[in-house]
């Protein structure tokens, strides 16, 4: 299938910008005239260390991130960061408070329980919907999960004025739109949706945080030891953090997070409101907490599902599959997505309703 007639919808690794793809073509044979590819220049190379942190600053900006933050590029995805989370904050005797959204939440709770007591305070939509949560002043912090990818859900109102630090898994809904993170203690994200490919993380985290870090870990997985090296303690994913870069380079020229949040809401409002006067289509997600990322959908006849896909595939469109823990069907429009890509879903599912609805 020639990618010029496909839109991709994967919720991750997602769909990467074509200028992204072009330009590493050509540094994958000869990085910067320096005669090698990117992926056999040394990460201790002054071209390599120009390239990444040109890639952090480039991240402060976008995210307006204030410099009593640090910025971190770690191996391991977002998964990593759920066991580093606890692994670093939780301390012997200490709780920790979880809200409980959905699949992500749950697998980072599960993750905390190995290092020590968990206490989730909220659950489910109502959590989303509201986050007056109670949260215990005493406990370690307060994780949460503002983009549950599998469920389509995405908040934005988080708790003024915590008495704990508040940390967040961002994965899904990181650079999709501007926000203000100087509420938020730590964030952290899997590179693969809005900004990169998968296997590296961003994390965030205010530096007044690491005084509070469990001192006897293994090296690996101390923060502390990470914002020491700044993020090259080993040999970082040299090719992941040049990916990433370009891709943030990419964003600042669309125009930044402020274009970013036009286009996700431009891109959802279309698809949420096609699903919405359609008897078909179904998204059971309550308005206020729909995701402008991930929308699924249910097909009103589920023994259509395999045709819808089979298809879609036909007409360029793929990776529409739900997840296979809510069945049905998922369109991720993350920030390389088009909006020619929402317009010909549209089209093609308009068309298969009217074939078999
Ligand atoms: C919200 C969220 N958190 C965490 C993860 C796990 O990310 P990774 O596969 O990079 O570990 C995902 C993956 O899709 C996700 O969507």
């Amino acid at each position: 299938m020639d990618p010029k007639n496909c839109y991709n919808f994967c919720a991750g690794p997602a769909v990467f910008p074509e200028e992204v793809l072009i330009k590493a073509q050509d540094d994958l044979l000869n990085y910067s005239q320096l005669g090698t590819s990117i992926l056999s220049i040394s990460h201790r190379s002054k071209e390599f260390l120009e390239l990444a942190n040109r890639a952090k600053k480039n991240l402060r900006e976008l995210l307006n991130i204030p410099s009593d933050y640090e910025i971190l590029f770690l191996h391991g995805g977002a998964s990593w960061q759920a066991a580093m989370i606890p692994a670093n904050f939780l301390l012997p005797g200490q709780t920790a408070n979880y809200i409980n959204t959905g699949h992500w939440s749950q697998k980072a709770i599960k993750e905390a329980e190995y290092f020590g007591k968990i206490k989730t305070i909220a659950s489910g939509t109502d959590a989303a919907m509201n986050s007056n949560w109670p949260i215990d002043p005493t406990a370690a912090y307060c994780h949460f999960t503002p983009n549950e990818t599998i469920d389509g859900i995405e908040f934005y109102d988080f708790p003024k004025d915590s008495p704990i630090p508040l940390m967040a898994d961002m994965s899904s809904t990181i650079l999709s739109r501007e926000f203000d993170i100087s509420g938020l203690d730590l964030i952290y994200a899997g590179a693969q949706k809005n900004m990169g490919p998968s296997g590296l993380s961003v994390v965030i985290l205010k530096k007044k945080l690491l005084e509070k870090t469990n001192k006897n870990l293994p090296t690996m997985m101390s923060y502390q030891v990470h914002v020491d090296a700044d993020s090259i303690y080993n040999t970082p994913a040299t090719f992941s953090w040049y990916l990433m870069g370009e891709f943030l380079e990419w964003v600042k020229q669309q125009g930044g997070l402020a274009e970013m949040g036009r286009r996700s809401l431009e891109k959802s409002s279309l698809l949420y409101d096609f699903i919405d006067q359609s008897d078909f289509y179904e998204n059971k997600m309550p308005v206020k907490i729909r995701s402008r990322m991930n929308i699924p959908f249910l097909l009103a006849r589920p023994e259509l599902d395999n045709l819808f896909l089979k298809e879609a595939e036909q007409t360029g469109l793929i990776n529409l599959q739900g997840h296979r823990v809510t069945g049905g069907m998922r369109a991720s429009l993350y920030n390389a997505m088009p909006l020619e890509g929402v317009k010909a879903l549209i089209n093609f599912m308009k068309e298969f309703e009217r074939k078999n609805g």
